[in-house]
């Protein structure tokens, strides 16, 4: 039966996105065959798209997904045909009704969990997961410590709102309007700076902070904060340098992390994480756990159908995107 998947044909603007027919075929060995209930809208498929992160073409787009397992290729022994499934996994292909995939990164979902919000929640949470629990300044982070996260009412963030408050981290938020600063205060934020009029958001930190800086800087922005972020950290801080959807962060004088007092930078992944079956296991446990439990729920603030991909991509580079958004098959 053919099935639908979003492709580029070339890097470019989301009109390059164009839905097409294809040939799923049957898992190989480590694979899986998936159908799809939802699928996640995440950064990374601009990054993919534009060629910033450049891809073989033609190429598929779309990191996260969920749905139910149809097949299960030799060797695949954590899932079987029929069970609910999502993912956040390479190579991208998400956008789509149905597809092959490598099984280890594809994690068993928990009745209580939706498709949607599992789609939803995967990539997003998955990352949360590992920046708030894994990537750490030295001597850890103790409740009630400051830790300033950019886009703070984006997917990621307001998944980090929350997920820092059950913590007891202050986590101090920027966003770029009064109202996304507000979604963020909602979901636990401790403190929301509007970066785009307080473009000096390192002195607002210095201000909440009592002239200290924060112990850590998780900064997905790139270029436009760089410099505030580590204008932001107490001495020994780390930055956290995820993303970057201003653009790319421009070449670092190392002597600069010296002169700012003897700071620590790190540019992680979740795909690093999410490497062996085993880790993307242990993190999507605690995953379902905090969602099941409550402490983070799981907004998704817009459903486009799959074939609305393009006006998908056009939104979420707008800024005009908050929590999460999923594209329906
Ligand atoms: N390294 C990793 O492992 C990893 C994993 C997942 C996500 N990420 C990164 O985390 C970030 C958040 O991902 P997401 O999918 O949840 O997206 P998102 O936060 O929902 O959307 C990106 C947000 O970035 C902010 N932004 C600031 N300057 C921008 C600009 N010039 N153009 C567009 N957006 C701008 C916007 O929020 P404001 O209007 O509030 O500024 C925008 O809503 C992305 O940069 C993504 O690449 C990294």
């Amino acid at each position: 039966m053919s099935e639908k998947a979003a492709v580029i044909e070339a890097p470019g603007g989301p009109e390059q996105l164009k839905l097409v027919d294809v040939d799923v075929g049957a898992p190989g060995p480590g694979e899986i065959r998936i159908r799809h209930e939802a699928c996640g809208l995440n950064y990374i498929d601009v990054y993919h798209r534009n060629g910033t992160y450049p891809l073989p073409l033609p190429a598929r787009l779309g990191m996260e997904g969920a749905g139910v397992v149809e097949a299960v290729g030799e060797g695949v022994t954590h899932l079987k045909a029929g069970d609910r499934a999502a993912y956040a996994s390479n190579p991208p292909g998400a956008y789509s009704t149905a597809r092959v995939m490598p099984a280890k990164a594809v994690l068993k979902l928990p009745d209580g969990i939706a498709f949607e919000t599992a789609a939803a929640m995967m990539l997003k949470g998955l990352t949360v997961q590992y920046l708030l629990r894994k990537t750490l300044p030295q001597g850890g982070l103790q409740a009630g410590d400051h830790v300033l996260f950019h886009a703070a009412a984006g997917g990621v963030g307001l998944i980090a709102c929350q997920w820092a408050k059950a913590l007891g981290l202050q986590l101090i938020g920027t966003a770029g309007s009064d109202e996304k600063c507000a979604l963020a205060l909602e979901n636990g934020a401790s403190h929301a700076i509007n970066y785009r009029r307080d473009k000096d958001f390192a002195a607002k930190v210095r201000e909440i902070t009592g002239g200290r800086g924060v112990k850590v800087v998780y900064d997905s922005v790139g270029a436009d904060t760089w410099e505030g972020s580590l204008n932001s950290l107490a001495p020994f801080g780390l930055l956290a340098s995820f993303g970057g959807a201003s653009g790319p962060v421009p070449p670092v004088n190392i002597g600069t992390l010296a002169a700012k007092g003897s700071l620590y930078v790190t540019r992680p992944t979740l795909f690093t994480h999410i490497a062996t079956l085993e880790s993307a296991q242990a993190m999507g446990d605690e995953l379902f756990a905090v969602v099941g439990s409550g402490q983070v729920k799981i907004r998704i603030d817009k459903r486009y159908a799959l074939g609305d991909v393009t006006q998908a991509h056009r939104d979420l580079e707008a800024r005009l995107l908050t929590g999460s958004a999923v594209l329906l098959p």
